[in-house]
């Protein structure tokens, strides 16, 4: 870390744990970028619905309450590629700590709440989803240090970059029933909030994201409530976070520590949080 708090990471640096985020990576990206967005130009305008400098409409099915700024996830109208997710974040990234400020968006705060009460702070943390690392620097903010973040948006992960409290930041875009490059059995814990919406993470993910804990870590996972089920023919999500969890816990793979409830999670939208001890060896 550098003297203005940053992290600098020298381009050649690559990790087993898949691609550290450095200047060469970041202007890669933003080359593929370009291409994919100027190529897909109906994407963008429906991505742009989350964007509130645009007063673009979204297609396709909004639960905001009283933010006045609708967030439709990805996965409602149609975009559902790595490359159309990833490219949807992207776009997202410039106004995202805005727009949490203005729907009142809580969930990394309730994040946070549960990691104080569950994990230590020497703990190696590995965020999932980490977007621009509100809850990194919330935790920072709380004695982590030791944190690593996962996302498959450059430009989420170019904004978390900035805030220098991440020890290392790994671009991949993580897919369902598949193994991610992330080191098996690596951390104490895994928290993950706000990912699992349609376009996002789901169920398929969930094997994944526990294997990179040490036997006895701690999985946090929390999203909308709307989104622990399947939500119905209104979302293309046709999954359930809280049956797989289940499955797991009846298989002795997890046990559930907790299962909190949270008001006002986003925009007056009710948020769950599952904490689970892992037991595989
Ligand atoms: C709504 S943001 C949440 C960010 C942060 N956790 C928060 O609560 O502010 C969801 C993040 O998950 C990332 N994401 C969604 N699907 C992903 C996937 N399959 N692999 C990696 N990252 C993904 C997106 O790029 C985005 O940064």
């Amino acid at each position: 870390m550098d003297t203005n708090g940053e992290i600098t990471l020298a381009a050649s640096d690559v990790t087993a744990s898949g691609t550290r985020v450095d200047e060469k990576t970041v202007n890669e990206a933003l080359r593929e970028k370009t291409t994919t967005t100027a190529e897909n130009e109906d994407t963008k305008n429906r991505m742009d619905a989350n964007n509130f400098s645009s007063g673009a409409a979204a297609k396709g099915t909004s639960y905001s309450t009283n933010c006045p700024f609708k967030f439709t996830p990805a996965g409602s109208f149609g975009v559902n590629t790595p490359e159309e997710v990833a490219a949807y974040y992207d776009n997202w990234a410039g106004t995202y700590d805005e727009w949490t400020k203005y729907c009142g968006y809580n969930g990394p705060q309730y994040l946070t709440d549960l990691v104080k009460r569950y994990c230590r702070t020497t703990d190696l943390i590995l965020i999932v989803g980490v977007g621009t690392g509100l809850e990194a620097q919330l935790l920072f903010d709380s004695g982590y240090r030791q944190m690593h973040g996962v996302d498959g948006s450059i430009e989420m992960l170019n904004r978390a970059k900035t805030k220098g409290h991440l020890l290392e930041l790994i671009h991949e875009f993580l897919q369902p029933n598949a193994r991610s490059s992330i080191e098996s059995h690596r951390y104490d814990t895994m928290l993950c909030v706000g990912c699992f919406v349609p376009g996002g993470l789901d169920e398929r993910h969930v094997d994944d994201l526990l294997r990179t804990l040490k036997p006895g870590g701690i999985s946090i996972i929390g999203t909308r409530e709307t989104f622990i089920n399947d939500p119905g023919e209104a979302f293309n999500y046709p999954y359930s976070l809280e049956s797989k969890l289940k499955q797991l816990e009846q298989a002795g793979a997890i046990t559930l520590l907790d299962r909190v409830r949270k008001e006002h999670y986003g925009d007056n939208s009710v948020g769950v949080f599952f904490i689970h001890r892992v037991n595989h060896s």
